[in-house]
């Protein structure tokens, strides 16, 4: 059975403990070489992130900080008196940010649960654990996101914190990712093994591909398709950057999964891919319940049944990015403009709105008579 690296530290430990062997045992150990590293199951010591070997993933890192944002930096003020003028928004409009806050609220706290919990732990190639960390702390960054929409326009929290409990269709989803998260999290997990080895990479397509790819686009072009009539400007603006880095997280994902595919041919095998299509089947139609509850009659000029191409357009894309052929014979977007929305760069009225009072300013002035300090 295979040791994870961080036995070699805890061995050195326990040695310095009974005296049986000196503290400086790894005194002399030979440097790393980049070729023996590996995405799962490596040797190599994880606290030493270079030599690189996998460029790509601190390429990413590196975009992930450059892409840096923080919630309050946003005006929600718009949203908020739209929100209050009983005839700012229909009821059907009302519902669909209800249900999306419903959704994503408890959603992020999901996906970081599952690096931190999970993941983390079964990657053994420290570029990538760097970049996990980087996501790890962008999914609180969503979940602040979220949080501060609902604290903005004074929902209630308890309906919306508690809707993966009561709404059906949000519970369905999260019960369909829960299992492939609690394998990654059960302490008595360990890769090493071909049937675990292909645990730990399902759990890594589900993720990727199903969550971070698949269950937030549903929810990200209703908010975004608001904005672009107007409406919750704040919110699509916030949504606006975290799509921005949900997109990231799934390619690095996607990235992660064919290098793991790539290093393990033997996991790749006829009956897993088999497996993993009926996945991408069932996650379609979970979002799909998804759309047609938050969106029961047409709204925004949106309606179900537009979703259920989009969704099949993503699936086939998901799919074709990680060596499974096309699931479907759809080979138009409907919503061409969300894959503007992907490219957004930061710049793009990123400080026109940013609010004047930014708090890591403030944090910063050095003078102790400062009226604005005190
Ligand atoms: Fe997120
Ligand atoms: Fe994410």
């Amino acid at each position: 059975m295979h040791q994870p690296p961080e036995k070699v530290l805890q061995w050195d430990e326990e040695s310095k403990a009974d005296g049986s062997a000196p503290p400086d045992a790894h005194q002399g150990a030979a440097r790393i070489a980049a070729n023996d590293k590996r995405i799962i199951n490596g040797e190599t010591d994880v606290n030493q992130l270079v030599p690189f070997k996998y460029k790509w993933a601190w390429d990413k890192y590196l975009a992930g900080c450059a892409n840096h944002w923080m919630p309050q930096e946003v005006n929600m003020q718009r949203d908020i008196e739209l929100w209050k003028n009983p005839n700012g928004l229909t009821e059907d409009e009302r519902r669909l940010v209800k249900r999306n806050l419903g959704f994503f609220v408890t959603a992020d706290s999901l996906a970081a649960n599952n690096i931190v919990l999970g993941t983390y732990r079964h990657i053994t190639a420290p570029e990538c654990r760097q970049y996990l960390l980087r996501q790890a702390f962008e999914e609180a960054i969503h979940t602040h996101a979220y949080q501060y929409i609902v604290e903005s326009l004074g929902l209630d929290e308890g309906e919306i914190f508690n809707a993966y409990n009561e709404i059906k269709s949000i519970r369905d989803k999260d019960a369909f990712l829960i299992p492939f998260i609690n394998n990654l999290t059960d302490p008595a997990f360990t890769t090493g093994t071909v049937e675990s080895d292909q645990i730990l990479l399902k759990s890594l397509i589900v993720f990727a591909c199903l969550m971070e790819g698949l269950f937030f686009y549903v929810g990200f072009t209703q908010i975004l398709a608001l904005g672009r009539q107007n409406k919750m400007m704040g919110a699509a603006e916030q949504y606006q950057y975290i799509l921005r880095d949900e997109s990231m997280h799934c390619n690095f994902g996607i990235d992660l999964i064919n290098t793991i595919k790539m290093e393990n041919p033997v996991l790749w095998t006829p009956a897993f891919k088999e497996e993993i299509k009926n996945l991408f089947l069932k996650a379609v139609d979970l979002e799909y319940a998804y759309a047609e509850d938050t969106m029961p009659r047409g709204v925004l000029g949106l309606n179900a049944p537009m979703f259920k191409d989009y969704l099949r357009f993503i699936a086939n894309r998901r799919a074709q990015q990680i060596g499974l052929e096309q699931l479907f014979d759809q080979e138009e977007n409907p919503f061409p403009w969300m894959s503007e929305m992907i490219d957004l760069k930061k710049e793009r009225n990123f400080f026109e709105t940013r609010v004047t009072e930014y708090q890591s300013g403030a944090a910063l002035c050095w003078n102790d008579d400062c009226k604005a300090c005190q």
